[in-house]
């Protein structure tokens, strides 16, 4: 049941789906007489304009990817750092040519529920940059012929290459997973997409006990104790062995010699190397194991 649509601006990677229903976004009644595209693109003016001035969208896009992205994300979605979804945003939706974005750029925003926003302290040159390079990005959106992203349309997250996503995890995930052993299923088990996706990035659900990290603790005289790692810095390694009993050696360089195996590491190692189309092509194949 999912329909997407997935192209390029610029650089940016933008990537938005729409539900199949397509009927009118919620909260804008059909006026008798107008045919729906009319109707929406009298009521968006961010959806009826003609592309920018690719000088100032791409400016717009570099000050957006410095100044913005980390909060809006990098296809505008919603990002790390809590900015909500601009291309759902009214307020985004029926600003003109920014009246309505540029105070909020420049004064910042605390909302309803608490979450702000911070000034932005920018040239005026480069918040009229990165409206239009945000309305560039909405324009691209409507003359790809589809729907305005209203209230009542869910943006969907599936709009990765799910064979691409196969090859991306044979190379980078096989060596510790299998998709007919312990990931067997987890496109049924976990059935939101959204949450599916931030579970294998993670590494594990949001609020699951992340496996143990193993210590091995080698004396010069070659005795070796291995357990749990309680404790560790410059000075002292504290660990628990099988059978409960706590262990503290104190450490002088490398004498005893600490050996680390933390099972997560190699989920935090790779947060920084995924690109949003592997993301994506990941998450799409994995929703494929049901
Ligand atoms: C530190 C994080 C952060 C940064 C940086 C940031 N924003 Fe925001 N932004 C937010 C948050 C949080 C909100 C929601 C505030 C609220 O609840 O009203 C918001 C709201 C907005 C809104 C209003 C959306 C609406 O529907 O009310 C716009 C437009 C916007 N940001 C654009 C930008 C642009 C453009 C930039 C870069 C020049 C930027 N933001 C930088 C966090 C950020
Ligand atoms: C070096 C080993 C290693 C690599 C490589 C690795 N993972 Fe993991 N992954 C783990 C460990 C350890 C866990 C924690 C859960 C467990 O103990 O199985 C985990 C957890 C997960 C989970 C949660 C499982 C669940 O049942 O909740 C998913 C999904 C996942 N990884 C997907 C991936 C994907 C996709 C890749 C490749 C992009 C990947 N992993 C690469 C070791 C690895």
């Amino acid at each position: 049941m999912w329909a997407s649509h997935a192209w390029r601006a610029g650089t940016v990677a933008l990537a938005v789906g729409f539900s199949s229903a397509g009927g009118p976004p919620l909260g804008v009644g059909l006026v008798a007489g107008q045919a729906p595209q009319e109707r929406d693109q009298r009521l968006y003016p961010a959806l009826q304009r003609e592309p920018g001035d690719p000088e100032v969208v791409a400016r717009g896009q570099a000050v957006y990817g410095i100044s913005c992205r980390a909060c809006h994300g990098q296809d505008l979605r919603g990002g790390d750092l809590g900015g909500p979804n601009l291309l759902r945003s009214q307020l985004v939706l029926k600003d003109d040519g920014g009246d309505l974005m540029g105070p909020v750029i420049r004064d910042g925003q605390t909302g309803v529920g608490g979450s702000s926003m911070p000034p932005q302290n920018l040239l005026p040159d480069d918040v009229a940059a990165v409206v239009e390079y945000i309305h560039d990005v909405l324009g691209t959106a409507s003359r790809q012929g589809g729907p305005p992203p209203g209230e009542e349309v869910e943006l969907d997250i599936l709009v990765g290459d799910a064979t691409a996503g196969q090859t991306y995890f044979a190379n980078r995930c096989a060596s510790c997973h299998s998709p007919t052993g312990d990931l067997e299923g987890i496109g049924a088990r976990i059935s939101r997409p959204q949450e599916l996706q931030n579970t294998w990035v993670r590494g594990g659900a949001q609020n699951a006990e992340p496996p143990p990290v193993t210590v091995t603790v080698t004396h010069p005289s070659g005795e070796r104790v291995t357990g749990t790692l309680e404790r560790l810095n410059d000075f002292l390694v504290v660990l628990t062995e099988a059978d409960g009993r706590h262990r503290s050696f104190s450490r002088r360089g490398d004498t005893p010699r600490v050996e680390v195996d933390d099972p997560m590491s190699a989920h935090r190692e790779m947060l920084p190397l995924y690109g949003d189309t592997d993301i994506h092509n990941v998450t799409a194949y994995l929703v494929t194991l049901q």
